[in-house]
């Protein structure tokens, strides 16, 4: 959500910026804009729309080696040219982009800057004001930057550029992702290293509150009183090639066939030398002790958090309880003595998530972040980590880490378990081997989604036990790039008042994997098939019906979620992709929700 990049340096930044903000654009976005800053002043371009639609309003005759980009996705104000970023200050001597949120911007305003005119509906102005005022007043730029930083009240990264200062770009953090990548006679900064992964490795952690002067030599970070902090760099371990597309028309179904290879991943990444499980043993002690857990998540993650509970609760004998975080954050349950908290977040960045922990932490609870991201705010602010190893994953809508985070909930289950009676790495690697046969299969969904979906306004997916898990999930991920309305239900639930929606050739997806509810949820079936609906069955091979059409391999009982996702992932591409939408970045929707 929202994404920045800045250069300064030797070269022309125009390539670099733009090619930057794309690979930002999986962030979400509704609107982007560049500064340029060069010997004649400063050019800003800027518009509603994609980063193909700046390509085409930049003026490529002006050069210039100081820049910063960004991507806005609307919050304060609609998605329009004055209110895309960057920003300036009245006087047009500052220019900023920024990402987060100003929650204190009106009481700012009236406090500060009742004489001042506005351009925009955005609180990003503001700030430009306010270090147009401080600097107005006889403060140096370094000064005037950080009196108002230390105004602001929320969120924020942000790039600043002073007019009269053409050898720097000004970096400041609170709550957003902002990283400074060091070069060699050029420095960045960006939302996250894939911004900056084509010119360097290295990086510099910018932390909350604090600020960085940036020029062509040097990197130089602050604290809000002026103290310089000594930090060291790092260098990621991100891999130019894996955020490209490669042959693949779109980064989901590159995604989607990837899922085999995560899993194997997983395999090894939490195997130790002898073939066991190995998980982190402060993590198994706390899960070991706690009296209860915790599971925070949004979206897709909190799909893949309630077959966490079943887990937790079936392999670990450990009750457990599945929150929403934006619900949790407000309307706080009660909580049990010994609690154990537990995020699940792809990106590791979910504002409404970060909240849960903050108050956690307050409470003195422990809490452990499930992540995709080393190094991002909840994986540094938990006390304990575990990774997803699946990649970057770029596509708005989230595949191999959904299955990643089952898989490693899974593999966490078994191994603070006293009485985990399968070998739950073997049945991983036979889940990998499904998983590759389903992928091999992805002509049928194709054919599947043309005849029941591409032309259909509504849709419902029915499965009961896991099986409604993988429901809700599979209608997330088909109403978030199809936009086909989409509802996923507890199929014993249906007959209680939903079923009045089914109508002739209505699509109903049944999930049915577990023996125990095969022939309720075939009852189900035969109720909506008799109101005229068109059902797509996916079954478990050893619980099938000849007329099934999706037939999946066997995997261990409680591991079907990570097969069932698959069908369900290509079904939704393949309507989105025959409905022409935009698969890899869906109307509205933003991959890292960095505000509340
Ligand atoms: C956004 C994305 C979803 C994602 C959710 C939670 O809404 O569009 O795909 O599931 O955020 O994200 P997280 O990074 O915390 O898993």
């Amino acid at each position: 959500m929202c994404g920045i990049v800045g250069y300064i340096g030797n070269e022309d930044v125009k390539e670099t910026i733009l090619s930057g903000l794309e690979k930002l654009e999986y962030r979400g976005y509704d609107s982007a804009g560049i500064a340029i800053l060069n010997g004649n002043g400063l050019h800003i371009y800027k518009d509603k729309g994609r980063i193909s639609h700046l390509r085409e309003i930049v003026d490529f005759s002006i050069n210039g080696t100081l820049g910063i980009g960004h991507t806005r996705w609307a919050t304060h104000g609609k998605p329009n040219q004055i209110n895309s970023h960057p920003h300036q200050s009245s006087t047009k001597r500052f220019t900023l982009v920024h990402n987060g949120i100003i929650e204190n911007e009106e009481e700012l305003i009236i406090e500060h800057l009742s004489d001042a005119t506005f351009e925009s509906d955005t609180d990003t102005e503001a700030i430009a004001q306010l270090i147009q005022k401080f600097s107005d007043e006889g403060n140096s730029t370094d000064r005037a930057i950080r009196y108002t930083l230390g105004l602001l009240e929320g969120s924020y990264a942000l790039a600043i550029i002073d007019n009269e200062n053409p050898e720097v770009i000004y970096a400041a953090k609170n709550k957003s992702p902002l990283l400074l990548g060091k070069g060699n006679g050029f420095n960045m900064i960006g939302s996250d290293a894939m911004a900056m992964i084509h010119h360097t490795n290295e990086f510099f952690e910018l932390q909350d509150k604090e600020y960085a002067i940036i020029t062509r030599q040097d990197i130089a970070i602050y604290n809000l009183q002026g103290r310089k902090i000594e930090r060291e760099t790092y260098f990621g371990e991100l891999d130019a090639t894996d955020i490209e597309k490669g042959t693949y028309p779109h980064y989901m179904i590159k995604e989607i066939d990837e899922q085999p290879f995560v899993i194997r991943r997983l395999i090894a990444a939490y195997q130790d030398e002898h073939g066991n499980l190995k998980v982190d043993s402060d993590i198994l002690n706390q899960i070991r002790e706690c009296d209860r857990i915790f599971i925070i998540a949004c979206g897709t993650s909190y799909h893949a958090g309630m077959v966490g509970k079943f887990l937790f609760e079936r392999i670990t004998k450990k009750p457990t309880e599945i929150h929403i975080s934006s619900e949790f954050v407000y309307n706080t349950p009660i909580i049990s003595e010994k609690p154990l908290f537990v995020f699940i977040s792809q990106s590791g960045e979910t504002a409404d998530s970060r909240a849960v922990l903050v108050k956690v932490k307050q409470m003195g609870y422990p809490t452990i972040a499930m992540t995709n991201v080393k190094g991002s705010t909840l994986y540094r602010e938990t006390d304990y980590q575990l990774l997803l190893h699946a990649g970057p994953e770029i596509a708005v809508a989230s595949t191999k880490a959904y299955t990643a985070q089952i898989a490693v909930l899974a593999i966490v289950a078994c191994a603070a378990s006293d009485s985990c009676n399968f070998n739950m790495l073997s049945e991983l690697s036979i889940v990998a081997n499904v998983m590759e046969a389903l992928c091999d299969n992805r002509e049928l969904y194709n054919e599947l989604a043309k005849e029941f979906l591409t032309d259909k306004k509504s849709c419902f997916y029915i499965g009961r036990h896991v099986d409604y898990y993988t429901c809700l999930e599979a209608a997330l991920k088909l109403k978030e790039i199809s936009y086909i309305q989409t509802e996923g239900f507890a199929a014993g639930e249906l007959k209680h008042g939903t079923i009045a929606l089914i109508e002739n050739c209505t699509p109903v997806i049944a999930i049915i994997t577990q023996e125990q509810i095969n022939l309720n949820t075939r009852s189900n079936i035969r109720e909506v098939r008799a109101r005229g609906a068109a059902v797509i069955t996916m079954s478990l091979k050893r619980i099938s019906s000849e007329k099934d059409q999706i037939v999946i391999d066997n995997v261990h009982e409680f591991l079907t979620p990570l097969v069932t996702a698959i069908p369900a992932q290509y079904l939704s591409y393949y309507a989105a992709l025959q409905r022409g939408c935009d698969i890899d970045k869906p109307r509205n929707l933003a991959k890292s929700v960095t505000v509340e």
